[in-house]
């Protein structure tokens, strides 16, 4: 059949670009949210509810205008595809975050969503660690390379900070990401069980992942 009967789909045709990895600039701040409001659905819905996309995008914007320079976002042929945080100890969130996010979201979300991620928040960095806290890919752009390409740029930026390990926690039941993780060189340091887990993320176990990536 000639190829000109088959009706508009409206769908954009799948494209060959290798994603292009930048570091992020505050007027990535509403793209990098959408991405990880919806890819870290799991995380952000029991902290920030239905105030999940604006919250996080304060908090994306706060980080970028701090030019703390954590957040490199991944390109697919010029759509934002993908993202992720780099964490040291010398990038910590500031002083007045949880002001800031009151402004936005009001006092009981803000409250809420403290004490939700506050069940998250790793232990504090070492200064030869480089921490991973937010990784996600938009559905449409996933299994393209995208998150590899991500966590390559973020391991060379770890590198050229003088850091000698990436860290991450995933929960034990994210298989795409620890399949992602282990085939990038991270391997499990130390698995906890988490029954506050389970009741607010719905994952019963966590595990700290790391990879060298150089120094001593
Ligand atoms: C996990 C995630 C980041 C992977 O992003 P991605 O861009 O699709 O990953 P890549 O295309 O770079 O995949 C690299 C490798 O990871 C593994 N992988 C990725 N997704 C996988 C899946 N759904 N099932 C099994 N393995 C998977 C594969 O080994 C893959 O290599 P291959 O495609 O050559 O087989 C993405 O699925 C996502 O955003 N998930 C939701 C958010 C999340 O879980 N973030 C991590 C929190 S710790």
């Amino acid at each position: 059949m000639p190829s000109d009967l088959n009706p508009p789909t409206g769908i954009p045709e799948p494209t060959s670009g290798p994603p292009v990895v930048r570091p992020a600039v505050p007027a990535d701040a509403p793209a990098i949210a959408v991405i990880l409001s919806d890819a870290l659905r799991a995380k952000y819905r029991p902290a920030l509810g239905a105030r999940a996309l604006a919250g996080l995008a304060g908090m994306v914007r706060d980080d970028l205008s701090s030019g703390s320079g954590g957040f490199l976002v991944a390109e697919l042929d010029g759509e934002t595809a993908g993202a992720v945080h780099l964490a040291t100890a010398e990038s910590r969130p500031g002083d007045g975050f949880a002001r800031r996010l009151t402004e936005r979201v009001g006092l009981v979300t803000a409250t809420r969503a403290m004490l939700v991620l506050s069940l998250l928040r790793p232990d504090p960095l070492a200064p030869d660690e480089g921490h991973i806290g937010e990784l996600g890919v938009a559905e449409q752009a996933r299994r393209r390379g995208v998150a590899r390409a991500l966590l390559d740029a973020v391991e060379q930026r770890a590198r050229e900070a003088g850091k000698a390990r990436l860290t991450l926690w995933v929960t034990g039941e994210n298989a795409p990401a620890i399949a992602l993780y282990e085939g990038t060189g991270f391997a499990a340091v130390r698995r906890r069980r988490w029954p506050v887990g389970r009741l607010v993320f719905r994952a019963s176990g966590i595990i700290l992942m790391e990879k060298r990536i150089g120094g001593s």
